[in-house]
């Protein structure tokens, strides 16, 4: 039996198909889940911070080496130094709590001279595993609050001024934001976004993107027929009006813009090699 045809419907129009699955109402929670960037002036406990921290660095984490950080951004003046710099994203300096998740490449290092074993974590290796860390303990956290009823942003755009960022955060070398989380009670309820369908994105026992066209063209017309973006189209001045405009051409015309420019310069500049180790 069924238990999850209306989640399922909501986030990727689809069954899950025949067989049995446990009916578990957190599962139904985490499939309609979505980001909230309009929050109530309902203020987030201190208390509550801590616990979905603790929750945040309960993330499993690559050889139990422990590379998230997170800068609880309290200082009113830091934070609106950092909201000033992405106007267009005003939930950074409005939302009652704002995060910062860390890459910290630096710890390990430093546990290596403490230790008397020096080594230099700023190799490929090194960048790799602090970024996954910091986003296993971005999502948990934002899995965590969600669970309580509070609504989260992820804010990666913080990468596009580095510089300045790591500057009001005052950021050491090998050290680095994942993204920012924005938290707060929700002051709307939201949508769902759709997914891309399995036949895109699992593939069994090899990897196969055959049939990735038909799955994209399938997606842009269900995805437009619950909420159009015909209306905003992007940067029309270069590339035309879509006379059918969804979530493949928004994408590609996204991705086609620079972004993150500066970003691996400033690693380079702050302690990354990228090196083999
Ligand atoms: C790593 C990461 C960075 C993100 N950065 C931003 C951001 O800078 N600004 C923003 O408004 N949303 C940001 N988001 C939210 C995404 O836009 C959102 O997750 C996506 O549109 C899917 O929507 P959903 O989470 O409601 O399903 C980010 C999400 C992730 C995972």
């Amino acid at each position: 039996m069924n238990r999850y045809s209306d989640e399922l419907k909501a986030r990727f129009d689809v069954e899950l198909g025949d067989g049995e699955a446990p009916d578990d109402p957190w599962l139904r929670q985490v499939l309609t889940r979505r980001t909230q960037r309009r929050y109530d002036s309902r203020p987030v406990p201190e208390a509550l911070v801590r616990l979905l921290l603790a929750a945040a660095f309960s993330a499993s984490s690559k050889s139990d080496y422990q590379q998230a950080s997170v800068i609880w951004v309290q200082n009113r003046g830091r934070r609106d130094r950092i909201a000033a710099l992405f106007p267009d994203m005003p939930w950074i300096g409005t939302a009652p709590v704002f995060l910062v998740f860390l890459g910290d490449a630096r710890r390990l290092d430093r546990i290596g001279e403490l230790r008397g074993h020096r080594e230099d974590n700023g190799t490929m290796e090194g960048f790799f595993n602090a970024t996954v860390d910091a986003a296993l303990a971005l999502q948990t956290c934002i899995l965590a609050a969600e669970t309580v009823g509070l609504g989260t942003c992820p804010i990666s755009v913080l990468r596009n001024k580095i510089a300045e960022v790591a500057d009001i955060l005052a950021l050491p070398d090998k050290v680095f934001p994942v993204a920012g989380l924005c938290l707060g009670y929700p002051s709307q309820a939201g949508f769902i976004s759709m997914r891309l369908p399995f036949q895109a994105t699992v593939h069994i026992d090899t990897y196969s993107d055959s049939q990735l066209a038909e799955a994209v063209d399938g997606y842009d017309r269900r995805r437009d027929a619950r909420h159009s973006i015909k209306d905003r189209q992007r940067d029309p001045q270069r590339f035309g009006v879509a006379e059918f405009y969804g979530w493949s051409e928004d994408k590609a015309r996204q991705a086609a813009a620079v972004e993150g420019a500066g970003f691996a310069a400033w690693l380079a500049a702050h302690g990354f090699t990228f090196d083999e180790p």
